[in-house]
C-alpha cells in the first residue's frame, strides 16, 4: 500500500507552522517522529525488520546482542561482580535486550542473577512491543521500564543502538559566510524550505568550539541534542559505562568540505529518499551522529572515553569469527549455513554493510582506564581459514 502521510499529523504541523510564522526543521522532524500519537516512531507501525521501514544490527541476527553481552559480562566483573544495571534507551522491537538477556543466561548465570535490565522508551507501541518479545526475562524480574532520571545512581552500563540518529537536527548552511538555518513553511499546498538566521547561539557556539566550518554553499546537520543526552546519562550513572553504537563520525569527517548535501536521509520500506516533506508520519529521518560531540559533551560530566572504533573492530574482538564457525558447525543444511553467512556479513561487511559506516563508543564514569576485552586488536585474533 502506498502510504502518502498521515492528514491529522498534516494538519497539526501546519497549525503550529501558522502559529509561530514557521518551524525550524528540527521542530518539524520532532513533530514528524514523535507528535505523541500521529508520530513515525509513536503510532502503531512495524517499523524495524523486512516488513518494516529499515533493519538494524540487532534485527539482523542475535550474534550481535550475544557479542555486546560478552562486553558486558567484562564491564559486570570490573565493577565487581555486584549487582549490575543494563539500562537500553530506545530499545525499538526489544532484539537486542532479547539477545543480551538469553546469552547471559546461558552463559554466564551468575551474572544473570545480578542483574536488572532497564528500558527507556518513548514509544508506547515499541513499549508493547517489547514486552511481548521479552515476556520470559519480565517473568524472570529482570527486565522493567522507566523514565531517564529514575535510573539516577545506576551502575553498570547504558546502552544505545542507533537511538542517537533517531533525534531531531537542525539543518544549517553557510551563504555569504554567514551559517543560516533551514525553517519549514507552510504554502497551502506543501511545506516548503526558506533559510533564516539562526534559530540558536548553541549552533554557532558548537562550530566555534570545534573549530570548524561548514564549506560555503554546504548543508550540514547539528544534533544539539545529543549533547544535552549524554549530559543526562552521565548525571545518572554513579559508576559505569555508556556504549553507544551508531552511524556517524567524528566531527571533522562529518563537516568535511566534500560532504555538500550533509548525511540526512528519510528511509521508507527499505528505500531511501531525500523528501522529508513525502510521506509525514509514514517514514524515518535520520542524520549522522557526530562523535566528537558526544565525547565532548560526555567528558563535562566525567564520561571519560574509553573506547572508539568500527563495529566490525568492536564485534571481531569480542570474537564475531569463532561464533559464525561455531553456528555454522551446527548447521547441516548448506542452503542454511550459506544464508547465515551472508546475514552474520552485513554487520561487519564496510560496503554495503554496518561494519565501517556503524561506530562504537564506549565511556567511563568513575572507573579508571580499564582495558575492555573489545580493544583486542584484529592482528591478535586468530585467523580461521575459510571464513567470510
Ligand atoms: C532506530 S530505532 C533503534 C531500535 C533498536 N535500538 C534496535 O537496535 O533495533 C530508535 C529507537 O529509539 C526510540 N527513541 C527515539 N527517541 C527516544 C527518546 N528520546 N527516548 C527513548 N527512546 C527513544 C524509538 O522509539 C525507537 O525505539
Amino acid at each position: 500500500m502506498q502510504e502518502n502521510h498521515k492528514p491529522e499529523l498534516l494538519k497539526e504541523i501546519s497549525r503550529q507552522i501558522d502559529a509561530s510564522q514557521g518551524l525550524s526543521f528540527a521542530e518539524f522532524m520532532n513533530l514528524a517522529l514523535y507528535h505523541p500519537q500521529h508520530g513515525y516512531y509513536t503510532s502503531a507501525r512495524t517499523r524495524i525488520g523486512k516488513q518494516g521501514d529499515f533493519f538494524t544490527s540487532s534485527s539482523v541476527h542475535a550474534c550481535f546482542g550475544q557479542l555486546i553481552a560478552r562486553q558486558l559480562e567484562q564491564m559486570w566483573h570490573l565493577l565487581g561482580k555486584g549487582s549490575f544495571t543494563i539500562a537500553e534507551q530506545g530499545a525499538g522491537e526489544g532484539h537486542l535486550c532479547l539477545d543480551i538477556l538469553d546469552a547471559i543466561d546461558s552463559e554466564a548465570p551468575e551474572f544473570y542473577s545480578q542483574l536488572n535490565y532497564r528500558i527507556v522508551e518513548i514509544s508506547d507501541d515499541n513499549c508493547r512491543r517489547q514486552a511481548e518479545r521479552l515476556q520470559r526475562h519480565v517473568d524472570e524480574g529482570r527486565v522493567e521500564w522507566c523514565r531517564l532520571p529514575q535510573l539516577k545512581g545506576m551502575q553498570g552500563c547504558f546502552l544505545s543502538n542507533e537511538l542517537v540518529d533517531a533525534f531531531p537536527v537542525h539543518l544549517v548552511e553557510k551563504h555569504g559566510g554567514q551559517l543560516q538555518e533551514v525553517y519549514v513553511l507552510n504554502d497551502g499546498e506543501a511545506f516548503r524550505e526558506e533559510l533564516r538566521p539562526l534559530s540558536r547561539p548553541e549552533i554557532r557556539n558548537y562550530f566555534e568550539q570545534i573549530g570548524i566550518e561548514p564549506l560555503e554553499g554546504n548543508r550540514c546537520e547539528v544534533n544539539l541534542f545529543a549533547g544535552q543526552w549524554i549530559q543526562q546519562v552521565a548525571e545518572v550513572i554513579k559508576k559505569g559505562f555508556v556504549i553507544t553504537i551508531d552511524y556517524g563520525y567524528l566531527a571533522e569527517d562529518l563537516y568535511a568540505p566534500h560532504r555538500h548535501s550533509g548525511t540526512f536521509l528519510c528511509y521508507h520500506r527499505h528505500q531511501t529518499n531525500e523528501e522529508p516533506f513525502q510521506r509525514v508520519g509514514c517514514q524515518d529521518m535520520t542524520a549522522h551522529v557526530d562523535f566528537s560531540r558526544l565525547q565532548m559533551a560526555g567528558q563535562q560530566r566525567g564520561l571519560k572515553t574509553l573506547y572508539f572504533g568500527q563495529q566490525y573492530q568492536f564485534l571481531m574482538a569480542l570474537g564475531f569469527l569463532e561464533l559464525l564457525v561455531a553456528m555454522q558447525s551446527r548447521e547441516s543444511d548448506p542452503k542454511k549455513a550459506q544464508a547465515l553467512r551472508m546475514n552474520l556479513k552485513t554487520l561487519v561487511l564496510p560496503e554495503g554493510g554496518m561494519g565501517e559506516s556503524f561506530k562504537v563508543l564506549i565511556q567511563g564514569k568513575n572507573v579508571g582506564t580499564p582495558e575492555l576485552r573489545c580493544q583486542k586488536r584484529i592482528q591478535d585474533i586468530d585467523p580461521v581459514a575459510g571464513i567470510i
